[in-house]
């Protein structure tokens, strides 16, 4: 899909209404989209002193996100906004609801308000590259933060391992399902992530479908990445085989939950491998009851820390010193990608609990003794 800023342009009149609200504080950039009142305020005020923006004072982070409706992403504007203001700088968040014209509109905004970098969790990976021209012809910065931008000039691209994430996944299940058919319930088509989860469960299941050992009888992408549409996905799986299905890989924990109700539908639940992705705390409780196999857990606190990090070198103009290459349909993006870690019950305590990411009291409430 291709989105250029001129199609928003009859949108100014809301942009200089929204861009008031803006400087009063109304993070979220509309109504439907603001995150709780808590983070509100610091969200636009945040920062404790410190300096080195091109225009001299504190540093302004422009932290465009595609949503705040899955617990990740919670998490991420939490400890990105503490990281940033850690360093220093002051974050202004916006989240955009899986809305693209939203999400551009809202960049523009901070462009607008002088933004000395913008760090971009796109929503619709080339939707998004119209706000890195805006930003390029504004001389501001931009870094993709967890999702990569296609067709742009990018200057900066944290994330973790996403091919290796699929890979986890996939050696999780067929260490326990070698043979059998297996179905594949994707990410949103319109996240670069989902084609990476993919292309690294592939990588694991491809010889064992040329053997002859597997056969993948389901793949479908999730729209938005939605529980509910992975549900109708997985209705649709179990009905096309008649319930004859031996392991299931979804591409997160949301999706996940989608096929665990499904399965749950059937009186399955427990009896067939799922693996999801995000450590979420509804996952990390379906593994221990056993209605999930494993899930992977990406350390939020270590992306956000990194990002923010190198959010400020990049403002103040210095080198981000990215050690990996990216290709992103037009150049080689200068990356940083962290390691993510497979967990299932055995590893959940010295994992995602040890870390603090969720209690040992939250992930066991609903276990039985
Ligand atoms: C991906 C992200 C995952 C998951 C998903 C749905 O891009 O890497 O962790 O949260 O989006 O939001």
């Amino acid at each position: 899909m291709k989105t250029g800023f001129g199609r928003f342009r009859p949108a100014l009149l809301a942009l200089a209404l929204l861009t008031a609200c803006f400087s009063a504080a109304c993070s979220g950039g509309g109504t439907e989209s603001s995150p709780p009142a808590s983070a509100t305020k610091a969200e636009q005020h945040g920062g404790v002193g410190g300096s080195g923006s091109k225009h001299g004072g504190k540093i302004k982070i422009g932290f465009s996100m595609d949503t705040l409706l899955e617990e990740r992403w919670q998490k991420d504007r939490d400890l990105f906004k503490a990281a940033g203001e850690a360093l220093g700088a002051e974050v202004v968040i916006m989240a955009a609801n899986g809305d693209d014209a939203k999400q551009i509109l809202q960049a523009e905004m901070m462009i607008s308000q002088g933004v000395d970098i913008l760090v971009i969790v796109p929503h619709d990976a080339g939707a998004t590259a119209a706000i890195v021209k805006k930003a390029h012809s504004a001389g501001i910065k931009v870094m993709a933060y967890d999702r990569l931008v296609k067709n742009a000039d990018i200057d900066l691209y944290v994330s973790f391992d996403n091919e290796k994430v699929g890979e986890l996944q996939a050696n999780a299940i067929t260490s326990i399902v070698p043979r059998g058919k297996f179905v594949y319930i994707g990410g949103a088509d319109t996240d670069n992530n989902a084609h990476l989860f993919k292309k690294g469960v592939f990588n694991v299941l491809q010889p064992l479908i040329d053997k002859g050992d597997v056969s993948v009888v389901y793949d479908q992408w999730t729209k938005d990445w939605t529980p509910v549409n992975a549900l109708a996905n997985m209705r649709s799986a179990l009905s096309a085989n008649g319930n004859k299905i031996d392991a299931v890989i979804a591409a997160n924990d949301a999706t996940a939950g989608g096929v665990v109700e499904a399965l749950t539908e059937q009186g399955l639940a427990g009896r067939i491998p799922v693996a999801g992705q995000d450590a979420e705390l509804a996952a990390a409780q379906r593994i221990v009851e056993g209605t999930q196999t494993m899930t992977v857990y990406k350390p939020i606190k270590l992306l956000a820390d990194k990002a923010a990090e190198l959010a400020v070198k990049l403002a103040k103009g210095e080198s981000p010193g990215a050690d990996r290459k990216v290709n992103n349909g037009k150049i080689e993006v200068p990356s940083v990608l962290l390691p993510p870690i497979a967990v299932d019950k055995n590893n959940i305590d010295e994992t995602i609990i040890a870390d603090g990411f969720h209690s040992r009291e939250d992930v066991y409430k609903n276990a039985k003794k």
